[in-house]
């Protein structure tokens, strides 16, 4: 394997030490914007799924980058799944149903009969609804529209970073709950709704989370996030109402610091380019301006733990 020098950013300079390169570099990273995302190119992910060395790259340059994206990866999808599940175990989506020969393979496929107002629309991290959210996910696509159907991800290390300190001092301890009858749920009808509910009831998570393996804060409020837990408490409830309003306020403040641009990078989707994405940091949204185009994509989504 060669040594590279393409990780020149600011970026790669400025991640904490946890995720600074160590080990040898065979891949070229080109950074495609200043603060999250990098285009990978000399690779495979069939190699990667089964090669210790290329795949220990990736995974360092996903700590770094937190979004990671490849073009022309002509792989079969047992080698998508060999190559995500390197990551750790698959987990399957209660809405979106998985190949049948590939469990954990999730179709996200759109075409002339899928309704414009059910395509995802908000920005949002993977399974926050769960009590564990997914780690990560690989993303191919398999079709893509003509024009349009990128995706958005989102650094959410940067979005807590750049918040004003008396914010950071203020959301510090909260709890958000989350939930997936209000997202997914919502354009069910009621009985299936309920269903759904009672089989994942929502979870809470703190409103700042450790990534667990950077060491990095991230805020982790997200779509899903339908309000505070602790914003109130004993001590400043008058009479059972609000002695400090403007839990719904802050949430709603937090949520949109995802919107941002800086914070941002948007891809455009050919067949055959890949994503990988730490879930754990990032948000993303994947543009529905395609309709009646037909967008048919395949996601292997990564168990997470528990945030902390
Ligand atoms: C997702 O939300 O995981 C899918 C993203 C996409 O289809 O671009």
């Amino acid at each position: 394997m060669s040594q590279t020098t393409s990780q020149t950013s600011s970026l790669a300079d400025g991640v904490p030490a946890l995720v600074r390169p160590s080990v040898r570099r065979s891949i070229k990273a080109e950074p495609l914007t200043c603060t999250i995302g990098a285009e990978l190119s000399g690779v495979s992910l069939g190699d990667a799924s089964r090669d210790d060395d290329l795949f220990a790259e990736i995974k360092e340059l996903l700590l770094t980058y937190k979004v990671l994206f490849l073009r022309d990866q002509d792989i079969t999808r047992a080698e998508h799944v060999a190559f995500a599940e390197r990551l750790g175990p698959l987990e399957d989506h209660p809405v979106a149903g998985s190949d049948p020969d590939h469990p954990g393979l999730v179709r996200i496929y759109k075409d002339l009969d899928s309704k414009p107002e059910h395509y995802e629309n908000a920005l949002h991290t993977d399974g926050t609804w769960r009590e564990n959210p997914s780690l990560g996910a690989v993303l191919r696509c398999v079709e893509s529209p003509p024009v349009g159907g990128d995706t958005v991800w989102v650094n959410m290390v940067e979005a807590y970073r750049r918040l004003p300190e008396h914010i950071k001092i203020q959301i510090e301890g909260l709890r958000a709950r989350h939930s997936i009858e209000a997202t997914f749920g919502a354009v069910m009808p009621m009985e299936t709704r309920h269903k759904l509910k009672a089989q994942f009831p929502d979870a809470e998570h703190p409103v700042v989370r450790t990534h667990p393996e950077t060491g990095e804060k991230i805020l982790f409020v997200n779509g899903f996030a339908t309000h505070f837990v602790n914003f109130h408490t004993p001590q400043n409830v008058r009479f059972g109402q609000d002695y400090a309003p403007g839990a719904s306020h802050l949430l709603n403040y937090l949520t949109s610091q995802a919107a941002i641009p800086e914070y941002q990078v948007r891809w455009r989707w050919q067949p055959n380019s890949v994503a990988i994405w730490d879930n754990r940091s990032t948000q993303h949204y994947a543009v529905q301006d395609y309709w009646p185009a037909v967008r048919k994509m395949e996601r292997a989504g990564i168990v997470g733990d528990r945030p902390f």
